[in-house]
């Protein structure tokens, strides 16, 4: 069953920001892409690193550890050495608060 939870305020998160958190042990990454928000999990495919802490670029991010490249859009994997997505959970926007939807 999934839940929603409230992860920032929509004024927390200009163009280009992100925001790291970890709600109940399950750490993940908001992102805001040209005025969408997106959330996926802060973990690796490849060896768990922290995906959400590399660099940005269009709607891609690199993982710091060995350069895994995924959509922040869907969580798909875009380059080696991972080979298979993380997961990206859905995000809305309630009155002025960012929510997102969590299994
Ligand atoms: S842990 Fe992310 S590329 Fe290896």
């Amino acid at each position: 069953m999934s839940r929603i939870v409230a992860v920032a305020a929509v004024s927390e998160l200009p163009v280009g920001e992100r925001k790291l958190l970890e709600v109940d042990g399950l750490r993940i990454a908001v992102f805001n892409l040209g005025g969408q928000f997106y959330c996926i999990a802060d973990v690796c495919s490849h060896d768990d690193g922290p995906v959400a802490e590399g660099p940005v670029t269009g709607c891609e991010i690199e993982c710091p550890r060995h350069g895994a490249r995924f959509d922040l859009r869907t969580g798909k994997v875009l380059s080696f050495p991972a080979i298979t997505g993380i997961p990206s959970y859905p995000v809305r926007v309630t009155g002025d608060q960012l929510e997102v939807e969590l299994p």
